[in-house]
This record gives C-alpha cells, sequence and structure tokens, in this order.
C-alpha cells in the first residue's frame, strides 16, 4: 500500500500574471524553484498551444535548472509531440484542449480516440517519457487508456471540487471508485484539478492515488500569505490525510 502521496505543483498562473503586464516578473521558473524548496515532489506546466501562460522558453529553462521532475501537461497535437520528444520531461500529461475555454474543462476522450492516442503514447513512452492520460474517473475511459498503453491516469477532480453536499459525495464517490479500477488494472493514478485547502483531504485519503497536481489554488492563496507557506500548508493537509486514512486501514 502506497504511504507516499506526491504533490506536482502547478505553476502556469505565476506565467499569466507575468504576461498580464509582458514583461519577465513574476518569473514562474523562479517559482517553481520555491515550490520544491518548499516541499513539491515535482512541478507541472502546461504548455498551451496558445501560449496564453506557459512558453517555451519556460520549459527550456524549467528542463534546465528545476531539479525535480518536469511533469509537461500538453495537448494530443503534433507540435507538443515534437516539443515533448525535444525536451524529454519526466512525465507528459495528455490533456484537451479548446482555444475558448478557460481551463481544462473536462477529460481526455480516449475512449473515443484510441486509434489516435495508441501510436501517439507509443512514441512518448519508447523516448522514455512516463506518459498520463487525464480522464474523468469513467471506467470506460480508464479501461481505455489502459488499452492504448498508457502507464498513468489523472482522474479529474474538478467536478468534484464545483460540487457541494450531496453532489460532492457523488462525486467523490466516483473518484474513489475510478482509482480502485485503475489499480486494479495496474495504472498508477494520479488526480488533480480544482483542489484547495478544503477539498484536498478526501483525495489525498484515496490510498491508490500516489500524486496529485495542484495549481491555481495555491498561486491565488500565494497573494495572501505568500507561496511557500501554501504549500506547506497543503503538503500538510495532504500527508495528514494520507496518514490518517493509512492509519484507519491499518486498525
Ligand atoms: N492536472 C491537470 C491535468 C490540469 O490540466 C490542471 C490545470 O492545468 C491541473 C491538474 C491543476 O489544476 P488547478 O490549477 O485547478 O489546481
Amino acid at each position: 500500500m502506497n504511504i507516499a502521496l506526491r504533490l506536482g505543483v502547478n505553476i502556469d498562473h505565476v506565467a499569466t500574471i507575468r504576461n498580464a503586464r509582458g514583461g519577465p516578473h513574476p518569473d514562474p521558473v523562479r517559482a517553481a524553484k520555491l515550490a520544491v524548496d518548499a516541499g513539491a515532489d515535482g512541478i507541472t506546466a502546461h504548455l498551451r498551444e496558445d501560449r496564453r501562460h506557459i512558453s517555451d522558453d519556460d520549459i527550456e529553462r524549467l528542463m534546465k535548472t528545476v531539479t525535480r521532475p518536469l511533469n509537461l501537461e500538453m495537448a494530443p497535437t503534433a507540435e507538443m509531440q515534437r516539443i515533448a520528444l525535444r525536451h524529454k520531461p519526466h512525465a507528459a500529461c495528455l490533456v484537451p484542449e479548446r482555444r475558448e475555454e478557460r481551463t481544462t474543462e473536462g477529460g481526455l476522450n480516449v475512449h473515443n480516440t484510441q486509434n489516435i492516442l495508441t501510436p501517439y503514447v507509443g512514441t512518448l513512452v519508447d523516448a522514455g517519457i512516463r506518459v498520463s492520460m487525464f480522464i474523468e474517473p469513467d471506467e470506460k475511459q480508464i479501461m481505455a487508456a489502459r488499452n492504448i498503453g498508457a502507464p498513468v491516469v489523472e482522474l479529474h477532480t474538478g467536478a468534484y471540487c464545483l460540487a457541494e453536499g450531496r453532489d460532492r459525495e457523488y462525486e467523490l464517490a466516483r473518484i474513489v471508485e475510478g482509482a480502485q479500477i485503475a489499480a486494479d488494472l495496474g495504472l498508477e493514478c494520479h488526480a488533480g484539478h480544482g483542489l484547495g485547502f478544503d477539498t484536498v483531504a478526501p483525495i489525498a485519503a484515496i490510498p491508490s492515488v500516489v500524486e496529485l497536481n495542484i495549481g491555481h489554488f495555491l498561486i491565488g492563496e500565494a497573494i495572501f500569505g505568500g507561496l511557500d507557506s501554501a504549500i506547506r500548508r497543503m503538503r500538510a493537509l495532504m500527508d495528514r490525510a494520507r496518514a490518517d486514512a493509512l492509519g484507519a486501514e491499518s486498525a
């Protein structure tokens, strides 16, 4: 059973603020280094087709200077595949992308695009990149991810974070079940999107989830108390929830 739960800090929105003025400040690479010092196990960055936040130069600098693994979020396009193969990040998370969306709104429809994704993922895996599929916690999608040869799935927690009351319980149950299906299929399971201090613990308590990727909330919270403190608090909440869950399991 997994004791360790990794935290990947997504630094996209440091770049969003930088790009609002067009200069170099604030630098997402500086934020990435600070995140590592505060306890991040990895750095996540989404290079969008429209480059609305992270830039090609950011990826170049992250690869050169950050001491923890980079998880490159990318749409499954030919351009992004070329970039991934050039940089060879530790991991690549394939996400759906629509230009008009404010953020990644849903999971990738792996089930309907298996023919296209199988060779696409195979090329990245052959290059030594750990490929994950960002999908809804849906059995059909998880099975499809396994069928196309992806070793990792990242379950979308957005609907869970947005829901309230019984609806949130329902969404949580879907993620718990999805994580179990993934584990039974031998897939490594990650989770992320929309997580904050109030929503992280039940996800961190799912023993088969080994990595959480969290960005927007942490960067927003940094305005009030600093990035270091926001990451340390998130880390503590995650670790406590995981330890409690494992304690309850072995009791
Ligand atoms: N995981 C994936 C695959 C994402 O696309 C994102 C958003 O870029 C995140 C995690 C992090 O989401 P948030 O910024 O809402 O924490």
